[in-house]
């Protein structure tokens, strides 16, 4: 029986392949940009699931690996969740010096790893990456390089580009007027001068993010005044997160703690129970992040904000002018929450001056605030944060800031409309409300392979998501925010700036949720296009109608190898029933499993 317009297979072409279903027949050039934890996860994980189907080449415009660890370099920076969690998950490290380790040990640490994994080789240092540019036809990107070791421009071309250039990385001096007009030494904190000495003279400090808080401390220590310049609102935590371990320590008040020699080298030599503690620590970040927590409104919630305003309201006593500008009226956790050891005990300092006021513009001697002074300082520190990108040119030539405007917006964080091969690390709406940002690196990767196996596998030649599918993600993670912490009115620059905007950074659930999402692709999401090899066909994916292992000697029984069999549980069953029945023998159930698998 034949439906009205119902298609014959005869209308099709149908090329056999001559090659085996599982020779993929060609390498794919993967060009990832950046050396952070993010382009280091990539180079691991991608080597050790792709091997000889990839080539890899990273471009970092550093002269080393570590990105934000190895940039950013100002006085306290640090990590913000414990450090046992804020390692590679392959990779402990029982040796941190402390319970929130500081940026400089943070980047050794990068190094170590590298080193240790021969990452470098994959990389080519102080090479920044221009531009880069679809081509529809070729089913690749071309790129434009430029190579500061010798300062010339060199192209590059890549079936898979992978962008692990950092959301926080390129930073810039904020649009003030008269910025460079200053006389005294001024700089950014991504890019903090070592050498500068803050001793006797007055600074002006910019910015009350999760850096500035960092900086205060010690500068409120180093130099002889500092001028505070904090126009919104913040909360600043009493504790951060993992404070159990602090208390535990008897460590609470100074808000992080040494770990001992003796700790240390018992760790070293006994890797499992360091592992056993990292995995105590992390689950108490977990537990953070639980339905709860995270709810706007709910009771866990309420408590927080409460016991987070007792502790400002108290600290602050002596500097109620502070307190009327810095206390938020939105809920904890809407801006990154911020714990600050040593942030308020340094404001209300007799040599700190708080100056809530907006900047008009930078004078030769100082900053000039709206309400007419004129504020004289010896040296100025920025530390108002980064913003976004280079050029990349997609899909019918629409470019990255076009897909990103008016907001940007991403599939899952990873994906991005118009952008083919394309893969994206900490993308928009990518990021779970705290957690291990290494975990969150792994499991983008996770997907990113997965992608590219089923390239390989299924002769894919572009895959790209789907523009609607961008949008309904969208929107499903704004509607799903409004009901969090996240989603309420307040000033920050997941917000870009506007209270009451759209959140472009957090993930609509926590770490687990983005784990499940992540290892489970939903292939119908994206569109593609294949090889011209497959002259339109995709059913040619089956190939000449055999694998390798047809021809290459290995074994062809390889799914009776141990490892490959999926053995059902036995039920229980009565005493006398408990024998199974394997090739007509009656086997003992455990020795039957005894004779495949080696004991544990
Ligand atoms: C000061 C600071 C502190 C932070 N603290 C924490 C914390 O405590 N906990 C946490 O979870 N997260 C923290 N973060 C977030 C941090 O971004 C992530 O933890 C993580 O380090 C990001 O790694 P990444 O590899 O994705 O990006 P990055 O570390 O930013 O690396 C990106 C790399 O790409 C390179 N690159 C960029 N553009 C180009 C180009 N055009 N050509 C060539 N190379 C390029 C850069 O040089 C850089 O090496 C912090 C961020 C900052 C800025
Ligand atoms: N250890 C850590 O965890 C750690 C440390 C540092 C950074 N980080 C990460 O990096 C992100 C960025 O942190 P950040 O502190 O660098 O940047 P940020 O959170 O964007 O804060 C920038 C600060 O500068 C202010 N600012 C910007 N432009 C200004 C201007 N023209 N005049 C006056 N003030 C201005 C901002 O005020 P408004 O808010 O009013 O705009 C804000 O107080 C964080 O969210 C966090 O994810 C983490």
């Amino acid at each position: 029986m034949v439906y009205p317009g119902q298609l014959h297979y005869s209308q099709f072409k149908a090329k056999t392949l001559k090659r085996p279903i599982d020779e993929p027949g060609r390498k794919l050039r993967v060009v990832c940009v950046g050396a952070g934890i993010s382009g280091l996860t990539t180079i691991v994980r991608f080597n050790e699931h792709l091997g000889k189907d990839v080539d890899i080449q990273v471009y970092e415009k550093n002269e080393d690996v570590g990105g934000v660890w190895l940039e950013n370099r100002y006085p306290g920076v640090a990590c913000d969740i414990p450090a046992p969690c804020f390692a590679f998950l392959f990779e402990d490290n029982p040796n941190w010096s402390s319970y929130y380790a500081g940026g400089k040990e943070i980047n050794q640490y990068i190094k170590r790893v590298a080193t240790k994994y021969r990452l470098q080789k994959y990389v080519k240092f102080q090479h920044w990456v221009e531009q880069a540019q679809w081509d529809e036809t070729r089913g690749t990107w071309k790129l434009n390089v430029h190579d500061r070791t010798t300062d010339t421009h060199i192209q590059d071309e890549a079936d898979i580009l992978i962008l692990a250039w950092g959301m926080l990385n390129n930073w810039v001096f904020p649009n003030v007027p008269g910025l460079h007009s200053f006389r005294g030494e001024y700089m950014h904190t991504a890019a903090y001068d070592e050498n500068f000495d803050p001793a006797g003279k007055t600074v002006a400090l910019v910015g009350g993010g999760s850096t500035g808080v960092q900086v205060l401390p010690h500068m409120q220590k180093a130099a002889r005044k500092v001028h505070h310049y904090m126009r919104s609102q913040n909360w600043i935590a009493p504790v951060g997160f993992g404070a159990n371990e602090l208390e535990a320590r008897g460590a609470l008040s100074e808000g992080n703690f040494s770990y001992p020699e003796t700790e240390r080298q018992k760790w070293f030599h006994d890797p499992e129970s360091y592992h056993h503690y990292r995995r105590q620590i992390e689950d108490g970040i977990m537990a953070y992040m639980a339905e709860s927590g995270l709810t706007y409104g709910s009771e866990e919630q309420m408590m927080m904000e409460k016991n987070f305003r007792g502790h400002m309201i108290k600290m602050l006593e002596t500097k109620p002018q502070v307190l009327k500008t810095l206390l938020p009226d939105f809920p904890p956790g809407c801006r990154r929450l911020v714990p600050g050891p040593g942030y308020l005990e340094a404001v209300v300092q007799d040599n700190v001056e708080w100056i809530p006021e907006q900047i008009e513009r930078v004078t030769e001697e100082g900053i000039l605030t709206v309400d007419g002074k004129e504020h004289k300082c010896d040296a100025i520190v920025w530390a108002t944060g980064f913003v976004c990108r280079f050029d990349v040119i997609g899909r019918d030539g629409i470019t990255w800031n076009q897909v990103m405007d008016p907001e940007p917006e991403s599939y899952l964080g990873s994906f991005v409309d118009k952008m083919p091969n394309c893969f994206l690390y900490f993308g928009p709406n990518c990021a779970p409300g705290a957690g291990n940002a290494y975990l969150c690196a792994e499991t983008e990767c996770e997907l990113m392979i997965s992608c590219v196996k089923k390239m390989l596998r299924e002769k894919i030649k572009s895959i790209c998501v789907k523009s609607e599918r961008v949008k309904q993600y969208t929107a499903h993670v704004d509607e799903y925010l409004k009901k969090t912490i996240f989603g309420q009115p307040c000033r920050s620059w997941f917000k870009r700036g506007n209270p009451t905007g759209r959140n472009i950074a957090y993930y609509p659930g926590n770490s687990l949720n983005l784990m499940f999402a992540q290892r489970n692709p939903r292939w119908e999401d994206f569109e593609y296009t294949y090889l011209d090899e497959l002259e339109g066909n995709p059913m040619c994916w089956l190939a000449n109608g055999y694998t390798v292992a047809d021809y290459d000697g290995s074994s062809r029984t390889m799914y009776l190898d141990p490892v490959n069999i999926d053995y059902p549980p036995v039920p229980e069953s009565e005493p006398e029933q408990n024998h199974s029945l394997t090739n007509g023998h009656k086997v003992d159930k455990v020795a039957a499993i005894g004779m495949f698998q080696t004991p544990s």
